[in-house]
């Protein structure tokens, strides 16, 4: 069993073997894939590496492999970890995007692809999902993520770790999930990648811990710990957070990998003096595998021999490392996940690229449709589609996008032409870069709107102004984009504008002059498919925003689950909490995102308004389509606590189902409150439900709500 082949492999490793198996090493770019870096092989030999980041493919892993297990002295299998984030070589909307489409069995069904495609490679083991809350969208990183809430990133969290771990470990397309960053990477000071973390303890239970507990309640078997600090300690030495909460009160007993460097990076953040000093504290830590700066395997040695370092650590570590070996059934069979067969035909299948298809264009968040002016009518005699978004196919798959292929991905463009066949002509200008000062392409971009009966503009961000160290200080539209729409604009032709994006923006400009908005983010290898499916009204766009879009970003933090405070804003009131300059309510709020058709909420109520605590409320709302199509809704339900022993947000999420309703039809739908929804944090952070009337929310987005009461009376 696990218990006994880890112990009898563990007396007889040296504790070289064991530094080695604590040791990722990190791949190269070649010609012919990923490979092992320059020595690599000799280094495998010796036992002096335990797992590699981004070496994969069916062949060459393989290959690898068989060095590990066939010329090594003790013939462990080898680990390949990959950043497979949205999906693998089927690329799959950005995980912010997946989140608009609170869809939990979709983004499951996302990850599960992503496993299939990846292990059919060769891969072990990703570094996803991140889990990190994040509220301030300068920050690049939340593009990764699953938005502002709690309690959607924690649904969030643990379908993607049922999606690429399955149910059964020891399948061969399984791949171990990494929950990250642990913790608080979100809050980083001033949205800068990196920075400062300083956060209240209650703040950090209440919002960015929740996500990791439910990944490790869902089964986790990998934790990455952040870059950043939580109160003076840099998390990759935070034994209290590591080894107190997440092992011993939670019960984690997977790995602990660092990030790139990090633990190294302990003597940047000015907590230890050498690289020695970095190791013993991350190892005392409970940070198992150190992510390519080799410092344990260069420095660790020396400090157990002169007894600075107690074996015993070292050993708990190499136990937790060759146990995910053991989860995922390479003692019995290494090669079960090397299969070039399964590799090519696995790979960017039919059924893969639809369920790209699918899930990118329920993630796709009207924010406006003024008149009803999507869907677009097919017999237009003449489209435009400009802007710089319109035919880039790299731009599509979005940052960290794996083993994706630009060549794959159907442009906006491609997938306009083929939805609207040889009767419609279609014409393009990119009319302006996506950033720079260039504006000569404005006047080609005017020429063609004045031809076109509709014009679409896909305008916004590049894939590389989001994910890792790609924050910023704006949140408006490059200013060359905001001419080009208002050239367009001024032809006076109705104009439709596609965002895409791995953060919100603050388009207010458009906003104000444009009648219609959709928020595309970065779809996947579909994009310009399920781009064509939405815009001509084949199918209705039916995603909610997972983060409140600022009006500027002087705004930020802001989000909708936040405190009354003494003085709520008031327009009549000076001496409130609010902004001489900007209103203080946001562009679009969260939960936020309109279709094709109108929703009704009607009796909203509960099924027993008086509880005793420990007992759930189930509440009902009717839901009624009250327009012309067909259409989704994502019903959302939010619940205060009225008054309480601390200050409570104005509303939490605590509920949310996804229904497709008929024009005419109405739907009643029940939650069931358990206990925990209503529990806030006592003095010891511990969970209670406290006596007294909670209000109950209902609605289409996190502002537009009909309310209700209960109350939970004392014992
Ligand atoms: O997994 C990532 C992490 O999220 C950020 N730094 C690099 C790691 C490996 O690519």
């Amino acid at each position: 069993d696990e218990g006994a082949v880890v112990e009898s492999l563990l007396a007889r490793m040296t504790l070289e073997e064991k530094l080695g198996q604590l040791t990722q090493s990190r791949g190269r770019g070649s010609d012919t894939g990923p490979r092992v870096p320059e020595g690599g092989e000799a280094q495998i030999r010796a036992g002096q590496i335990g797992s590699f980041l981004g070496v994969y493919g069916a062949d060459y892993s393989r290959q690898m492999q068989q060095v590990a297990v066939e010329e090594s002295r003790l013939g462990i299998p080898l680990l390949f970890a990959h950043d497979v984030i949205h999906g693998f070589r089927t690329t799959f909307p950005v995980p912010l995007a997946e989140a608009a489409s609170f869809d939990l069995e979709a983004v499951e069904n996302a990850a599960r692809i992503a496993a299939v495609e990846a292990t059919a490679h060769g891969l072990h083991w990703t570094f996803a999902p991140m889990v990190d809350i994040a509220r301030d969208p300068r920050w690049g990183r939340i593009v990764e993520g699953a938005g502002e809430d709690p309690y959607l990133g924690s649904r969030m969290a643990e379908a993607r770790v049922r999606g690429f771990q399955g149910t059964d470990l020891t399948a061969p397309d399984t791949l171990l999930a990494t929950a990250k960053h642990f913790v608080a990477y979100g809050g980083a000071e001033g949205g800068r990648d990196y920075n400062t973390v300083d956060v209240s303890e209650r703040t950090l239970h209440e919002v960015y811990l929740p996500p990791f507990k439910a990944a490790v309640a869902a089964g986790v078997q990998s934790i990455m710990p952040a870059f950043n600090e939580v109160a003076g300690v840099p998390m990759h030495a935070h034994r209290p957070l590591i080894e107190t909460l997440l092992r011993e009160q939670w019960g984690f007993d997977g790995v602990l990998v660092s990030d790139y460097n990090a633990v190294q990076e302990l003597m940047q953040h000015g907590v230890a003096a050498t690289r020695t000093d970095a190791a013993i504290l991350g190892l005392e830590a409970g940070v198992d595998i150190d992510m390519v700066s080799g410092i344990y395997l260069e420095d660790v040695a020396e400090a157990v021999r002169d007894g600075r370092l107690d074996e015993a650590l070292v050993d708990a570590s190499v136990r937790r490392v060759l146990r995910a070996k053991y989860r995922l059934g390479l003692f019995d069979d290494p090669y079960r996940y090397s299969d070039p067969a399964r590799e090519a035909a696995m790979t960017l299948t039919p059924a893969h690229r639809e369920a790209a298809r699918e899930l990118a264009r329920k993630s796709f968040v009207l924010l406006k449709n003024d008149g009803d002016t999507l869907p677009l009518s097919k017999r237009l005699r003449t489209v435009a589609v400009i802007g710089p978004l319109a035919d880039d196919r790299r731009q599509m798959l979005g940052n960290w996008a794996a083993a994706g292929r630009p060549e794959d991905a159907v442009t906006p463009l491609d997938g306009i032409r083929a939805a609207l066949g040889p009767d419609v002509r279609v014409l393009h200008a990119q009319g302006a870069e996506i950033d720079g000062d260039d504006v000569s392409g404005l006047d080609e971009a005017v020429r063609i709107a004045r031809q076109a009966d509709a014009v679409i503009l896909m305008l916004g961000e590049d894939q590389e102004m989001s994910a890792e160290a790609n924050n910023r200080t704006t949140l408006d539209l490059p200013d060359v984009q905001e001419e080009l729409a208002q050239a367009v604009q001024a032809t006076g032709k109705p104009v439709v504008a596609v965002l895409f994006g791995g953060r919100p923006l603050s388009v207010n400009w458009l906003h104000d002059n444009v009648p219609s908005i959709l928020m595309a983010w970065f779809p996947g290898v579909e994009a310009g498919n399920a781009l064509a499916d939405v815009l001509f009204g084949d199918h209705a766009p039916s995603g909610k925003l997972p983060v409140t879009f600022p009006r500027n970003v002087g705004q930020v933090p802001i989000h909708y689950n936040h405190k009354n405070t003494g003085r709520p804003p008031d327009a009549e009131d000076k001496y409130t909490s609010k902004y001489l300059d900007v209103h203080w309510t946001p562009l679009y709020p969260f939960g936020h995102g309109l279709t094709y058709t109108r929703f009704r909420y009607d009796d909203l109520r509960v099924k027993t308004p008086r509880i005793g605590r420990g007992e759930a409320v189930d509440v009902e709302v009717t839901v009624t389509n009250a327009g012309g199509r067909a259409g989704d809704e994502v019903v959302q339900l939010y619940l205060r606590d009225d008054v309480a022993s601390f200050t409570r947000p104005v509303k939490e999420l605590r509920g949310f189902q996804r229904v497709t309703l008929q024009p005419g039809e109405s739907r009643t739908l029940r939650f069931r409150l358990e206990p925990e929804a209503m529990a806030l944090l006592d003095a010891d952070l511990r969970p209670v439900v406290e006596p007294g009337t909670f209000t109950v929310f209902a609605g289409g987005s996190s502002a537009e709500t009909s309310e209700t009461t209960f109350e939970v009376v004392a014992d």
